[in-house]
């Protein structure tokens, strides 16, 4: 059987600049998968070209054994991508744009309206349904935008920075949801800069730095390669991303605590 998610040589430049110097990662079915990195560290770009939307400079993404470049329709079909800087429209309501991204994927009917019942139910959005996104808070958008990315019954979820701005109820809900998601088969791959979260959540980690992963494995592995054995996530990470991104990365979990 395929690997769920296969990244070959992957490579962005813009200009001179290599925002991610040729990554390989393996991911396995049924893994959830954590990519962290202090900010600018290159986890949104790669996200990008997993979920199609870049292109890369060089390499290769595959998703269930589908080539993006070959077949980006095969491959796409697979993900469930939830991006960190959400798009929504905010003329329509939360019910017809969960109808609208499902019938971008060919699915119509009364399955889909059971399945829109269904996520709405689960993130108390029932009563908003029918309302227009306009009026949505930041919480609800992003409840909305989970729902939306799991419309299709994808294989692969790829998450940007999942916990930002989601309240405690919801954090929880997105976490059991990416568990139970895992337990039947599925793929997890998400990004975070919040070391709590990879911590509590992913089977294997990357630590990406510069465009570049210099560390990965299992935490027991991780903690292992930093030489740093029973460390907390946090000092394996400082310890091997050193100097500069540690204050990068200070300036993000401020941005958390604070946002
Ligand atoms: N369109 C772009 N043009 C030029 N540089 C970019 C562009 N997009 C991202 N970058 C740069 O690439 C690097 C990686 O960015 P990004 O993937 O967003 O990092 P992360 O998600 O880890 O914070 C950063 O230095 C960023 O400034
Ligand atoms: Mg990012």
């Amino acid at each position: 059987m395929s690997l769920a998610l296969e990244l070959e040589g992957l490579e962005k430049r813009y200009g001179e600049f290599a925002a991610v110097k040729g990554i390989d990662l393996s991911v396995e079915r049924g893994e959830i998968f954590g990519f962290l990195g202090p900010n600018g560290a290159g986890k949104t770009t790669t996200i990008r070209m997993i979920a199609g939307i870049l292109e890369p400079t060089a390499g290769t993404v595959r998703v269930g054994g589908r080539d993006m470049a070959r077949d980006p329709a095969g491959a796409k079909a697979r993900i469930g991508y939830i991006p960190d800087r959400p798009f929504l429209y905010e003329k329509l309501s939360g019910g017809e744009f969960l109808r609208f991204v499902a019938a971008l994927w060919g699915h119509q009917g009364p399955r889909v309206e059971e399945r829109v019942d269904r996520f709405l139910e689960l993130f108390s959005l029932t009563p908003w349904k029918d309302e227009l996104i306009d009026s949505y808070s930041h919480g609800m958008r992003q409840k909305l935008l989970i729902s939306s990315a799991l419309i299709h019954d994808p294989e692969l979820i790829v998450v940007d920075e999942p916990m930002v701005g989601l309240d405690p109820r919801s954090a929880r809900i997105l976490k059991d949801l990416l568990a139970s998601f895992v337990e039947r088969g599925g793929t997890v791959f998400l990004s975070t800069h919040t070391l709590e979260v990879a911590e509590a959540l992913c089977h294997r980690l990357a630590i990406i730095a510069h465009g570049e992963i210099i560390a990965r494995g299992t935490m027991a592995e991780l903690r292992h390669q930093a030489d740093a054995g029973g460390a907390h996530l946090e000092e394996i990470f400082l310890k091997v991303t050193g100097g500069d991104e540690v204050a990068d990365l200070m300036d993000s979990l401020r941005g958390v605590l604070e946002g």
